[in-house]
């Protein structure tokens, strides 16, 4: 099983946004917060977002960083799949890519992609493969196929106000040794600005003196689950990290009374 850290950056804001406070920002949360993780697609921005990784890889040095990237259902099969690797690995500029996840699932033969990572992991272009939006069925039958029990990592949508995965992907994972890894940890409705004012989440925030973002990080990781984020605002960072890594188990029933994980299936939540 892949050993994931606590948190990891996202890049997908450079793909929106400024590219020069987006970079900031992960320079920063590398250099000061320490974070080793960085998280990238070939969807992103069409490499764009690759492209900055390269230049933090550049400037931070290759064997400080964990480089996740993800290809695309459509370039997941023999024809594609070693080309979209290689472009990916210029982009990055570096001969190898940490963690490679198939994006999604939609159509991708599951036999066909799950042997194709292992050659490329037989190659040393990838030093681990895994998956991203897959639900219970989908892990079932990519663990059926041959190549499919070299999976190590699911990447899906979680966070305090999503919990689904609860129910059964997670038990499922943590029996199969399959780590899972979150998007939306800090989730972009409306509803985190509602979380703060409820009066039972000011306490903790104030007693901790963290921030509602920092709180929602802690959620994620103290389920075992590798939180990622991302902003393009060096304040938005600070606020993130601020004093994480208080005990969050003190304050489990708290939330789990407010926002209890599910008693029933629901189906894996995707964006
Ligand atoms: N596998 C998949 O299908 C998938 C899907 C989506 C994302 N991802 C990955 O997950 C990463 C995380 O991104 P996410 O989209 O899931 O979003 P997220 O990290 O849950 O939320 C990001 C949003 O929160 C805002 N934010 C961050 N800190 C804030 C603060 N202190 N105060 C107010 N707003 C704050 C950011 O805006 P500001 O920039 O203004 O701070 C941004 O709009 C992505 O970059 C990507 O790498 C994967």
């Amino acid at each position: 099983m892949m050993h994931l850290p606590d948190f990891g950056f996202g890049t997908t804001q450079f793909w929106y946004g400024d590219d020069r406070n987006s970079f900031a920002c992960m320079e920063k949360a590398v250099k000061e917060y320490g974070i080793t993780m960085i998280d990238t697609a070939e969807m992103y921005g069409s490499g764009e977002c690759e492209k900055a990784v390269g230049k933090l890889i550049r400037k931070a040095g290759r064997d400080s960083l964990t480089i996740v990237d993800k290809i695309l259902p459509e370039n997941a099969h023999q024809r594609n799949f070693f080309r979209s690797l290689e472009r990916s690995l210029r982009l990055l500029g570096t001969d190898y890519i940490d963690l490679y996840l198939l994006h999604w699932r939609e159509d991708a033969d599951l036999e066909e992609m799950s042997s194709l990572m292992e050659q490329a992991k037989a190659q040393g272009k990838i030093l681990h493969w895994g998956v991203s939006n897959f639900d219970v069925h989908d892990m079932e039958e990519l663990l059926a196929c041959p190549d499919g029990k070299y999976c190590e990592v699911n990447q899906v949508l979680y966070n305090i106000l999503h919990r689904g995965i609860e129910f059964d992907l997670q038990p499922f994972c943590t029996e199969k040794q399959i780590a899972l890894m979150a998007y939306n940890s800090l989730d972009l409705s409306r509803m985190r600005s509602q979380l703060k004012k409820i009066p039972e989440i000011q306490e903790i925030l104030k007693k901790e003196a963290v921030s509602i973002e920092g709180l929602m990080l802690e959620f994620v990781r103290s389920h075992g689950v590798c939180a990622l984020f991302q902003t393009a605002s060096i304040g938005h960072l600070d606020d993130d990290l601020r004093n994480t890594g208080f005990d969050y188990s003190q304050y489990s029933n708290i939330i789990d009374s407010l926002y209890p994980a599910p008693s029933h299936r629901i189906p894996l939540e995707k964006r």
